[in-house]
């Protein structure tokens, strides 16, 4: 279950998630899966962004969730991708709030507390009755809450519940009073007081197994600074909370196949990368030198990914030769910084706000070194999609970041949050730049990598047996 899953719906890496790893569990072997063959099936809301594609829905179950004596009418739509079955659900609640997540803390927590309750419900009236309910993030936390509150009342005994926290920070808006509306008790849990009506936190408490989308971002939820409040709590349950990497798409995400970028190669075939490399300059409207350095940015532009130490950082770069590429869109102060930047460095900067994947791709393919300066990291996409496209990551050590990268081999990490610290590896990188064989050698290495979802497919398939 996630709130988002691609190719249907998009906001962020949730989405390349909740939409690789389903194809990903289906596609293990029995052995690889632990002796069965796993029936994988995907649940999302049908958001009104979804609704476009309505001919391909077959209806396939309708019935009611009760909210303050009131019928709240649930409609159960099926489509398949591959061979896996994809459930929509649709409902007045997830109508109303038009946008995948809604800034109205209100519409985004009746549209999902309606969804994970739907949800629940739909296995009843298929014939179909899930071994494992997987939800991720705060959207569909409440239904291992309400699965709880399910086997209180002896039902659904063989389902277990597990959740995966892709950013803890977002921990979903108060729900007192929503639940008792939904005849969901709050009932007596260990959660600190001023978390005990928050989806994620019930998620969390009533899941048999939490999942951190690295090791190191599991580790880092337990303390102080990353654990958004929940740090003692956590603690106390760590044996229930482990963590495991994240894949990319590595059929998609291939520079021998990819589509959209002007010159396809492999890390045998380095040579034709400089053909991407003279494009993007030419692109971005900057001069065409293969010898000049490019760093590329492709992120949102949050708070979350340090885009201002990049900006200060770039800024304070000395050095003569250098050029930067920055794509994404979010916080508007973060997007006008990087215009700013772009002002001053016309002839070396090209900013574009905008989500463009195809232009990602070539600032992949094309760029020397990316820039994540991320102030934390659950796990991170980005920097294995350049890993993988020869572009060498500079990131924090924090999180999946630390988990994927491998310093001075594939990358380079720093530690401090502050742009200084950034600046200093990029100087050190530059320097590694500046000699072929080694720099070629870093590609390779880092294009060598397999991050490829088979890996941690395998380990949800461990852990779902273990449930
Ligand atoms: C969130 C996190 C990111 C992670 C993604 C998928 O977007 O910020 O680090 O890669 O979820 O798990």
């Amino acid at each position: 279950m996630a709130a988002e899953a691609a190719p249907f719906v998009k906001i962020g890496g949730l989405a390349d998630v909740a939409g690789a790893l389903p194809a990903a569990l289906r596609a293990l072997s029995e052995e690889d899966a632990g002796g069965v063959k796993l029936d994988v099936r995907l649940v999302l809301p049908l958001h009104m962004v979804i609704r476009t594609e309505a001919a391909t829905l077959r209806p396939i179950a309708s019935f009611a969730v009760k909210r303050s004596g009131v019928d709240i009418g649930a409609q159960v739509y099926e489509m398949s991708s591959g061979d896996m079955p994809v459930y929509f659900i649709a409902g007045e609640p997830i109508t109303t709030s038009a946008s995948v997540y809604s800034a109205n803390a209100a519409l985004d927590g009746e549209k999902y507390t309606f969804f994970s309750l739907a949800a629940l419900e739909m296995t009843k009236h298929l014939d179909w009755e899930p071994d494992i309910i997987h939800a991720n993030d705060w959207h569909t936390a409440l239904t291992a809450y309400a699965l709880q509150i399910e086997q209180w009342n002896g039902k659904m005994q063989d389902t277990k519940a597990l959740l995966t926290v892709h950013n803890l920070p977002f921990l979903g808006p108060d729900l007192t009073g929503r639940l008792a509306a939904y005849g969901l008790p709050l009932s007596q849990t260990d959660l600190p007081e001023w978390a005990h009506a928050q989806p994620l936190p019930l998620g969390l408490w009533a899941s048999k197994k939490n999942v951190a989308v690295s090791p190191t971002y599991a580790e880092e939820m337990l303390t102080k600074k990353l654990g958004a409040g929940l740090e003692n709590y956590l603690t106390i349950h760590k044996d229930k909370l482990m963590g495991i990497v994240n894949g990319i798409d590595a059929e998609s995400f291939n520079p021998e196949t990819d589509k959209a970028i002007p010159a396809r190669f492999s890390a045998e075939t380095l040579k034709e990368r400089s053909w991407n490399k003279a494009a993007l300059q030419q692109l971005a409207g900057l001069e065409i030198d293969s010898t000049i350095p490019i760093f590329g940015i492709v992120s949102r532009m949050t708070d979350q990914k340090g885009i201002d130490l990049a900006l200060s950082a770039i800024s304070r770069l000395k050095r003569k030769n250098w050029q930067a590429v920055i794509l994404g869109t979010g916080d508007p102060t973060i997007e006008k910084q990087a215009k700013r930047l772009e002002k001053l460095f016309p002839d070396r900067v090209k900013v574009e706000i905008r989500y463009d994947e195809g232009f990602a791709r070539k600032i992949y393919a094309g760029s020397d070194i990316f820039l994540m300066p991320s102030r934390y990291e659950p796990c991170g996409l980005s920097q294995m999609i350049a890993m993988r496209y020869g572009c060498i990551p500079i990131t924090r050590a924090t999180g999946g970041l630390k988990d994927t990268i491998k310093h001075g081999e594939t990358g380079f990490l720093f530690e401090k949050e502050d742009a200084k610290a950034l600046l200093k590896s990029m100087r050190e990188t530059l320097e590694a730049y500046e000699n072929n064989d080694h720099w070629q050698s870093l590609q390779r290495n880092a294009m060598a990598q397999d991050f490829s979802w088979k890996n941690s497919a395998k380990q949800y398939a461990d852990l779902y047996k273990s449930l």
